[in-house]
Formats: structure tokens, C-alpha cells, sequence
């Protein structure tokens, strides 16, 4: 067979991939087939990978080295570089951002001679408590399908396979094993599994990973509806589908029964415990399965072609893994920082009236930083999804948490010193730093200094879920926390002349405190670069421009399900997994986030998609032009009216008509920088499926719709229009 080569940073011609890959099928005995669809066992990989599948050298099949790359290559020693964690990427809106990003982490996991990444984080915000929020993309599935997509097609430029998880509903870490996420079939189809059929259509991930929880009664990865009927069958997605790490399996047949294609992390024998004392299911009972016509053998070919095929079409059967490499610090730094730049939000600017940022160089004479290891460091989130700092830990951890088995418990800090940088700025002014443990020192550099800068860190990680959206406290979070940071802000706020409290956050946070603060900002965990990029926003040297990808509620009771989850870590259950599965009813349906606040016509404290700039952008001239295929051609004029350069993020809602009982729902955004005084028209096509419902197939309603655009989820936005919609059927989904 003559076949062109596929070129490293190309993804090979599809046809030609699924060709090659039926070709090889043929050579392959039974014991290389089921060597290729499961992981050989916790630290198998010979270069240090979570998860390790061996190749078939006499093929030509390479091992794959997956490696956890939420925000960057998890691995100690290297010099990966920490990026902000992904809720930040999301906090951007900027698509091209995520591109870079995921490019990026590619260059890096292929240099360190890995060719997997397991960063393609997505679950839906559904409990801003979940600690893992900080490594998805927020609360609306057009965002998060859209942002992973783009951080996929990056990914996609290197021969670097790439993943879309956890599939699905893994929406809280409380009883992640065996939560049994129940929600009906609309709500399941317009909410939690958009971002991932936008994600997966769009952004061609290699694999999708089934999760831990079960959804609607089976456990994802044994849950033949989600795997082949709407992953692979309705979304005909051609890749496969691996399983979380240990637990995410309970049964051979089951699981491969029902679609999975990889075991993970698997074992070199199925018939002993793993090293955690956990059985496996992909090695020899999978053999015998198949010998006995438990499983088709079909069902294992189709497993091996889907793998081959992820190969072929990522460039990896023909380009050779080169030598390892050695990170370029310089290029991810720069990397670290723009993404951060980016990032950030300004949630409030305001002092009585006259906005305390950005901090003025040629009035200002002293500052007093305040707290939050912000001489030294910023903070990061725990788990999979953290990178290891690069070098000795800049911050010690006060309580070095649980056992072996569980996360760490902690934080990662990354030698990026907020202080050092707000100096550099201020050369010549007085910058004091107080820790923030002594709050009368505290309150005294405060009172004499112009301005009082309170950094305030909030830890999260996978495996525990926060009690509290309140920031956490010396009580809270022992391993993290030397005092009460609630307690501080208020004490330096009744002193000090002016406040600016800078947020380094997982998740949202609650601020009773709020009104005493004149500016806030959310940097999120920004990553190796965290330091210099706060204080290019507080300086007004980088405009902001971040809005937020998730509800800061005013206190937990406005949440969908309050009293859903419980705080602390999570220990691994080990051999003695409790096999009942514990109901968590989502019935609170589609009202999650900017929809529920809107619906029940509530007001949060800082809504989906708000974000202050340094410039002030108004909004004209709003044209909504159907066309004949359904989408929908919107387009406003925007202007920067005030007198700096920045960029808005001009987002654009609808509503459905009313007898749908659809909440509002975001169908689209342009991100648009503009030089002062400019003036441009902004055109987007929303494509018709912007406007489906699940009606047991997609369909446009038909009636009378709203389409509004401004600047954040609240109210009717800017400018606000009618959309008459005809029905139509959505043949090719959402
Ligand atoms: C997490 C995954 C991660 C895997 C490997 C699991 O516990 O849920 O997100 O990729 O571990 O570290």
C-alpha cells in the first residue's frame, strides 16, 4: 500500500489513518492486540508517566507515556513549566489563548519524551465547592467546549495525543468512586455533555476518559449509552475511550461491553491485586473473555484499530519520539506569562467613586503588601492537575498531610514574588511586606502606607471538596493557612486608606468583606509567572481583560444542591471500595449557575462572564439577521470610549422562547481589543445549533427568541433584540 507520510505537526488525512490502521490490525497476534488496550500498572513507565500501554516494537507500535497536564507536564525536576491552572485559560475567553496554551504543554510533554497528555479537563461547574474546579473550564458548556477545543487543535500541531475528561458528570470529588450522578436526558444532553460533543467535534481529541462516578445508575466507564450510543455513535467520534485511573472499571465485560477501549493504569496480572491492592480487568481476563465469547472478539479489534488509529492520525507511527530534551525555561516563561496577563479579573475597582487602580506611579509614595506568602510565592492547586514547582518548595507546609495513598494535601507555591514585582515598579517608593500572621503589624504598615495590597490564597485539590467557599483560615485549612484571612481583611480594612485585596483562587470565593475592599481582583492560580503578572494588572501596565467562567455566589445557599458535598480529602477506598453507589439527584436540572441566578432572578455577587477594564466599551447599532440555514448572523458596533487601549469580551445570550423552559443560555462571544476612541462593527455567526433543545433528537424551537449582547450574563445586556425562530431539526447535533 502506498501511503504519504504523515508529517510531525500535521494530523494525517483521516481515511488514510483508519486505512493504515485496519492494515496493521491484520498483522497483530491476540496477545498484542490485548497488550495494546491496557496499562501495565502504577510506575510501569520507564520514564516516569502515570500510565504506561507498551507498544509492539516488531510493528513499529511506540509505548505511549501519558502524563497528567492539566497546566503544564506534572512531573518533578524537569523544569515543566507551571501555567495558570485552566479556570484561568477559561477566565481569558480567549480561544487563541487556549491554542497556545495547548501547543505549548505539547512542546513540553515531547521534549521530556512523553507522548500523551491528560489535560483535557471539562467537567461543568455544577459545585463551585468541587476542588477540582480550578483544573476545568467554569460553568457554561459553550465556553468549556469551545476552550478545550482550541487548547485540543494546539495540542494537535505536535504528534502528542490528546484527551477530553472525565466523561461525564464527575462534578464533585465527594464519593467520586461511587456518586451516582441522576439526571434526566435533556438536561444530560444540553448541559453536561455539550462541552464535550463540542470538544470532541471540534477539537479531535485523541481519547475521551470515562470517569469515576456512574451516571444514571452504571458507572461511566460500564455505561453503554454515554460510551458507544452518544460518544461514539451519535458523535461518531473515531478515537478512544481509556478510564480513569483504578477504581473507574468494576467488571471486564461491563466495561468493554459497553464501548471502553483502555484500561488504565491496568497491571502486568489481572489475577493478583495492583500495588494499591485494586484488581484490574483489561490484561488476561479480558484474553479469556474474548476466548470465551464473553466479549466479541470485534470488540477487542475495534479497541485496536481505534488505538492505531489515534496513532496514525497524530503523527505517531511516523515520527520518532526524539531524544529527551531540556525545557526551554525562557519560552515557557513568557508563555506563563501572557497567560496569566490574560487571565486575570478585575471584579471591582472603586473608591467612592474614583477607581483605586490602576495604581498611579507618579502619585503613589508607599505601598504595604499584605499577607499571602506574597513575598516569596504564589499558590497552586493540588492533585493530577498540579505541576511541580520548579527547584525547592518556596513555601514549607505547615501540617504535610495523610497517607501515601491520599493527595497531598499541601499546596504547591510557585518562586514568583508578587512583592518583588509590585518593587520593581515602585523603585523609588516604600514598599513594606507583613505576612499577615501578626494582624496588628499588619494593620499598622496599612495605616501608613497610600495604599494596602492584601494577597488572600485559597487551596483546592482533586480528592477533596471545600465546605466553604469562604477564604480559608488557619482553622479551615491547617496545612495552608497561619491565620484568619477574613479576620485581616477586615481589620486592615478599617484602617487603611485604601484596599486592594488580589484573590489567588481554585474556585469562586464568598466576600462578605467585599464592601470594604476598593479594589478586588481574581488572579485565579497563575502559574510560574503569577507575581509579575498581578502587578503588570495593578499598575495598569496590562489592561485586564479576564471575565469570569463561573458565578461568585454572595454565600453557599445559592448554590444548586447546598448541601451536597463535604469538605476534607478523600482517601483512596483501596481494595475495600464500598460497591453501593450513592444517589445525587441533579434536579435541579438546567438551573445551574448564570442560568439559576437568572431564572429565579437572583443576583450573585460577581455573575458569569463579568470583568472590569481600565477603559470603558459601549455598545450600538445591534443587527440580528437570520439565515437560511439557521444560523444567525449577529452584529453590533463596540466602542472604547474611554482612554486606554483594552480589549472586551463582548458576549452574546439568548433567550428561547418562553414555552421551551429554557433558562438563558450563552451562544456566542467575541473577544475584541480596541485602541482608544475606536469604533468597530463586530459580526459572529451563531450557528442554528446555538439555538437546539433535546427533544429526543436536537431541534430549534420555534417562536419568539431574545438575543442580547453586553458585557457580562447579567440583566438584558447592552443592546437586546427579537429573534424569530422557525423549527428545524439539528440532524448534525449541537
Ligand atoms: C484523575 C485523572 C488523572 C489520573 C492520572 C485520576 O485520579 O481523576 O484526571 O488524569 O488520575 O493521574
Amino acid at each position: 500500500m502506498s501511503c504519504a507520510v504523515a508529517v510531525a505537526g500535521e494530523v494525517a488525512p483521516a481515511q488514510e489513518a483508519d486505512a493504515r490502521a485496519a492494515a496493521l490490525l491484520q498483522q497483530m497476534t491476540q496477545d498484542e492486540k490485548v497488550q495494546l488496550v491496557h496499562g501495565h500498572g502504577w510506575n510501569s513507565s520507564p520514564i516516569g508517566a502515570i500510565g504506561f500501554v507498551k507498544g509492539v516494537a516488531r510493528l513499529g507500535i511506540p509505548d505511549i507515556n501519558y502524563l497528567d497536564s492539566t497546566a503544564g507536564p506534572h512531573i518533578k525536576d524537569k523544569n515543566a513549566t507551571p501555567l495558570p491552572s485552566p479556570i484561568g485559560i477559561a477566565a481569558s475567553w480567549n480561544p487563541a489563548l487556549a491554542f497556545d496554551v495547548g501547543r505549548h504543554i505539547a512542546i513540553e510533554l515531547r521534549t521530556l519524551g512523553f507522548n500523551a497528555g491528560l489535560g483535557g479537563g471539562i467537567n461543568l461547574t455544577r459545585e463551585p465547592r468541587n476542588g477540582r474546579t480550578f483544573e476545568y473550564l467554569g460553568e457554561d458548556p459553550l465556553l468549556a467546549g469551545k476552550m478545550l477545543a482550541a487548547r485540543l487543535k494546539g495540542n494537535n500541531t505536535l504528534p502528542v495525543l490528546g484527551v477530553a475528561k472525565h466523561f461525564a458528570l464527575n462534578d464533585q470529588e465527594t464519593n467520586r468512586f461511587t456518586a451516582n450522578a441522576i439526571v434526566d436526558e435533556r438536561v444530560l444532553r444540553e448541559y453536561y455533555l455539550l462541552p464535550f460533543e463540542i470538544a470532541v467535534k471540534e477539537g479531535q481529541p485523541t481519547s475521551v476518559m470515562c470517569s469515576y462516578n456512574a451516571v444514571n445508575g452504571e458507572k461511566s466507564c460500564e455505561n453503554r449509552h454515554l460510551v458507544t450510543d452518544i460518544l461514539k455513535g451519535e458523535w461518531a467520534f473515531p478515537g478512544y475511550v481509556q478510564s480513569d485511573w483504578a477504581l473507574a472499571v468494576s467488571d471486564t465485560e461491563r466495561s468493554a461491553n459497553a464501548g471502553i477501549d483502555e484500561e488504565q493504569p491496568g497491571s502486568q496480572n489481572d489475577d493478583k491485586p495492583d500495588a494499591y491492592g485494586l484488581a484490574t480487568f483489561f490484561n488476561q481476563k479480558l484474553g479469556r473473555a474474548v476466548a470465551a465469547g464473553r466479549v466479541p472478539q470485534s470488540r477487542l479489534d475495534d479497541m485496536v484499530v481505534r488505538k492505531l488509529r489515534a496513532l496514525y492520525r497524530a503523527g505517531l507511527m511516523d515520527a520518532p519520539q526524539p531524544a529527551i530534551g531540556s525545557i526551554d525555561v525562557a519560552a515557557g516563561d513568557s508563555m506563563a506569562l501572557r497567560a496569566a496577563q490574560e487571565s486575570i479579573v478585575l471584579l471591582k475597582n472603586d473608591n467612592r467613586g474614583a477607581p483605586v487602580l490602576p495604581l498611579d506611579r507618579s502619585r503613589l509614595k508607599s505601598i504595604a503588601v499584605i499577607g499571602g506568602h506574597a513575598d516569596v510565592a504564589v499558590i497552586s492547586g493540588g492533585g493530577s492537575g498540579q505541576v511541580p514547582p520548579r527547584g525547592a518548595d518556596p513555601v514549607t507546609c505547615r501540617t504535610p498531610g495523610a497517607n501515601a495513598l491520599t493527595i497531598p494535601l499541601c499546596a504547591n507555591w510557585y518562586a514568583s514574588s508578587p512583592l518583588a514585582a509590585i518593587r520593581a515598579k515602585l523603585p523609588a517608593g516604600k514598599v513594606t511586606f507583613s505576612s499577615g500572621e501578626d494582624r496588628q503589624a499588619a494593620v499598622d504598615s496599612a495605616a501608613g502606607a497610600d495604599v494596602a495590597i492584601i494577597f488572600a490564597t485559597q487551596f483546592v485539590s482533586e480528592q477533596m471538596d471545600l465546605k466553604t467557599l469562604a477564604l480559608p483560615s488557619d482553622v479551615t485549612d491547617k496545612a495552608n493557612q497561619a491565620y484568619d484571612q477574613v479576620a485581616l481583611i477586615e481589620a486592615v480594612a478599617a484602617k487603611a486608606k485604601r484596599v486592594v485585596v488580589v484573590l489567588e483562587n481554585g474556585t469562586a470565593v464568598t466576600m462578605p468583606w467585599a464592601p470594604k475592599a476598593n479594589a478586588i481582583v481574581t488572579a485565579w492560580y497563575p502559574g510560574i509567572k503569577g507575581g509579575e503578572a498581578i502587578a503588570d494588572i495593578l499598575f495598569g501596565d496590562v489592561n485586564p481583560s479576564g471575565r469570569l467562567p463561573l458565578s461568585f455566589p454572595n454565600d453557599e445557599s445559592e448554590l444548586a444542591q447546598p448541601t451536597a458535598t463535604r469538605a476534607g480529602p478523600m482517601p483512596m477506598p483501596g481494595a475495600k471500595q464500598p460497591a453501593k453507589l450513592i444517589p445525587y439527584p441533579h434536579d435541579e436540572g438546567l438551573l445551574v449557575g448564570y442560568r439559576r441566578y437568572d431564572a429565579l432572578k437572583r443576583k450573585p455577587l460577581f455573575a458569569f462572564g463579568h470583568g472590569l477594564s481600565y477603559t470603558r466599551f459601549t455598545y450600538s447599532g445591534l443587527k440580528i439577521a437570520p439565515q437560511a440555514s439557521g444560523d444567525v448572523e449577529v452584529s453590533f458596533t463596540l466602542a472604547n470610549t474611554g482612554s486606554r487601549a483594552g480589549a472586551e469580551v463582548a458576549q452574546i445570550y439568548a433567550a428561547l422562547p418562553t414555552a421551551v423552559g429554557e433558562p438563558k443560555r450563552l451562544i456566542g462571544w467575541e473577544k475584541v481589543t480596541l485602541a482608544p476612541g475606536e469604533r468597530r462593527r463586530v459580526s459572529t455567526t451563531v450557528s442554528a445549533a446555538r439555538f437546539g433543545i433535546w427533544q429526543g433528537g436536537w431541534s430549534v424551537p420555534a417562536g419568539s427568541a431574545r438575543v442580547m449582547v453586553g458585557g457580562s450574563s447579567e440583566g438584558q445586556g447592552a443592546l437586546s433584540g427579537k429573534l424569530d425562530l422557525t423549527a428545524r431539526r439539528l440532524p448534525g447535533g449541537a
